[in-house]
């Protein structure tokens, strides 16, 4: 199957058109909901969405109309914080992060030295975000250009839209893993060139967090981030105790961790940074000013023990918050299961996630906050052709669950707690199907 061809899908359709709040119902506007819907696809983006008996009408006769009433489309998942690299080290025993990061972690990155494991890697890695009906994310390679190499091939051979970068750590990981301070810096200027702006590909730079990375190499992140505006940056800030400790020993120059980043100029409206668990209101603010997303990974920050993330006092200051992974630490690739552990650290903390702002999150929430609202996150005439097609009965569980749902909000929540790749029946990116229940 061809991108350029024109096909309809009809099912239940439902996307966001704004946030919907933190209420039990979304707020008015904010839900674009069909029972009986259309989705007319051409070229590889949506050229039209509405009631299927609207749409019908106005329909080249003889398109192909693939007939998925029973199923639910949405907008593909996006996960803003995920190191492809760690997929084989995930559920590693026992540590918290600065131990899990010498046991595990840089270990097993040394292997990304090989282009041929980055390639094995990559490809099963976009397997399983495909199967759980992630269709961008914004992805931590390792310190090995090649590593780079071998994802942004792999996600060009599938036409994905995606986010990724060469770590840069010059310093405290072992020598295999470390780069030069300026040589690291090199790499990533010619992996821009390559790869940044090609097809749906976008370069995120990647300095791994402030303890692996010099002052000078920071600087000079920074350095390319003030010269191409149109770059991303993913880092890792306030994530646990010791590493905060580290910092303050590492960096005496700087009145708090966040401080670090933006002496270096690396705190703009195209910066991620994951977890910000250990956050004082005054440094929400500064990172809301900038116009920067704070990475929420519940099923990581479990497993590692680093912490309930405080959601609601992010909100408060209007910091951006997107959804994510994070897996090796994190236990889950599935954005529902993210969801579902970000109810649970919200329940924890007295906050509990709604599915309406769970899912607004993991569509147009992440897209906005990524600054990649004008291609994906809603299903909307002109948008790519990424999206998911649910199946409310994948499990014999959740299909028990379903039986007895009265609204389309109970629905959504038992999808959130109890949904997994079971409950998706195809991920389709580009206007092609990519991923089908069943099939390897
Ligand atoms: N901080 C620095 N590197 C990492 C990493 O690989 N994973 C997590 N969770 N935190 C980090
Ligand atoms: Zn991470």
């Amino acid at each position: 199957m061809t991108s350029n061809e024109s096909r309809v899908i009809r099912a239940e359709l439902l996307s966001f058109d704004a946030d919907p709040g933190e209420g039990d119902s979304p707020a008015e506007g904010s839900v674009r909901h069909y029972a009986d819907g259309a989705l007319w696809l051409e070229n590889g983006r949506i050229k039209a969405i509405d009631d299927y008996a609207a749409l019908a009408p106005r329909l080249p006769e003889g398109i192909e109309t693939v007939d998925h009433r029973g199923k639910l489309v949405m907008p593909g998942f996006i996960d803003s914080h995920v190191h492809y690299v760690q997929l084989e080290i995930m559920a590693s025993y026992g540590r918290q992060l600065l131990d899990w990061l010498n046991e595990y972690t840089f270990p097993e990155e040394c292997g990304f030295a090989q282009r041929e494991r980055a390639e094995v890697i990559s490809n099963a890695f976009l397997d399983e975000m495909l199967r759980v009906g992630t269709t961008t994310a914004q992805v931590f390679c390792s310190s090995h250009p090649t590593s780079v190499e071998a994802f942004f091939s792999a996600c060009r051979e599938r036409d994905l839209r995606m986010l990724a970068g060469k770590v840069l750590m010059d310093r405290n990981a072992p020598e295999a893993l470390c780069d030069d301070t300026y040589g690291g810096i090199r790499d990533t200027e010619r992996l821009i060139g390559e790869w940044h702006g090609k097809g749906r590909l976008g370069y995120s730079l990647t300095p791994r967090f402030a303890p692996t990375s010099t002052r000078q190499q920071l600087d000079a992140t920074g350095g390319l981030l003030r010269n191409d505006p149109s770059l991303w940056l993913q880092t890792h800030l306030s994530e646990n105790p010791g590493e905060l400790d580290w910092v303050a020993e590492l960096f005496p120059e700087s009145r708090d961790y966040l401080e670090v980043y933006e002496q270096s100029g690396l705190v703009g409206p195209r910066s991620t940074f994951a977890h910000g668990i250990h956050l004082d209101q005054e440094m929400r603010c500064r990172l809301a000013e900038r116009g920067a997303n704070i990475a929420f990974c519940p099923s990581s920050n479990m497993f590692l023990g680093s912490g309930l993330f405080d959601r609601l006092a992010a909100r408060e200051v209007g910091l951006n918050i997107t959804y994510a992974s994070d897996i090796g630490g994190g236990t889950d690739l599935s954005g529902l299961a993210t969801l579902k552990a970000g109810y649970q650290v919200g329940q924890l903390r007295g906050q509990p996630l709604t599915a309406w702002q769970g899912l607004y999150g993991l569509t147009l929430g992440n897209a906005k906050a990524l600054s990649l609202d004008d291609k994906i996150g809603r299903l909307a005439p002109g948008m790519e052709a990424d999206f998911v097609v649910i199946d409310p009965d994948g499990s014999p569980l959740l299909g028990r669950r379903h039986a007895r749902c009265k609204t389309l909000g109970e629905r959504l929540f038992a999808l959130m707690m109890l949904g997994d790749d079971r409950s998706i029946l195809e991920t389709w990116a580009g206007g092609r199907r990519q991923h089908q229940r069943g099939q390897a």
